[in-house]
């Protein structure tokens, strides 16, 4: 299993990351449904937090085993069979500075979203001053989850899958 389960030369935890980025989303646009839809608050809240937990748990393991067991992804480009060019590389390397971009802020705009949810909604959870603020972050960190999730497989894709 050293080298991922998705049919490429990866590594188990970034097969891992991957096949998770591309599950939170069906569970994401549930929970909105519940809250916007069907004013399940509560649903709305424990969907947030296990989301927020997978979250962290999966690039947590993910940044361990990319960054001190495979020493960085370019060592795992190195496990191709067949080689990129250099304008491969560099286009790949493009893709990964954007994908960066909302990689980086996803977990700080969550971490806010749901540290002000937590102190400011009401519990149980229902609409209350704090809605038009979280409104706000919560739409921001879902546009933020998606570009983190759509620029990470086109990263991988270009890096690890194409030919
Ligand atoms: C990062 C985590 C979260 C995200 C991305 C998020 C996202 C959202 C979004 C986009 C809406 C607005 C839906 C609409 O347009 O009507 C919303 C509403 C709401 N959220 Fe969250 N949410 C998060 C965490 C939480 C947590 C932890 C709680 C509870 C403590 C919570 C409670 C609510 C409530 C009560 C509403 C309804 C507000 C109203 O209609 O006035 N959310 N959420």
């Amino acid at each position: 299993m050293k080298d991922g389960f998705l049919g490429f030369r990866t590594s188990f935890m970034l097969d891992f990351v991957v096949v998770s980025l591309v599950l939170i989303v069906p569970v994401l646009v549930y929970s909105l449904f519940a809250v916007k839809v069907q004013k399940r608050y509560g649903l709305h809240r424990r969907l947030q937090l296990l989301l927020g937990v997978v979250l962290l748990v999966a690039v947590g393991l993910f940044e361990i085993d990319l960054q001190w067991i495979q020493g960085g992804w370019l060592n795992v480009v190195d496990k191709r069979e067949v080689k990129l060019t250099s304008v491969q590389l560099a286009f790949a390397r493009q893709v990964l500075y954007i994908h960066l971009c909302f990689a980086i802020s996803t977990p700080l705009l969550w971490a806010t979203t749901i540290g002000l949810a937590l102190r400011h909604m009401p519990s149980p959870p229902q609409p209350s001053p704090h809605s038009k603020l979280h409104k706000t972050l919560g739409w921001l960190s879902t546009i933020d989850i998606v570009l983190t999730s759509v620029t990470g497989l086109v990263f991988y894709y270009f890096a690890f899958a194409a030919k």
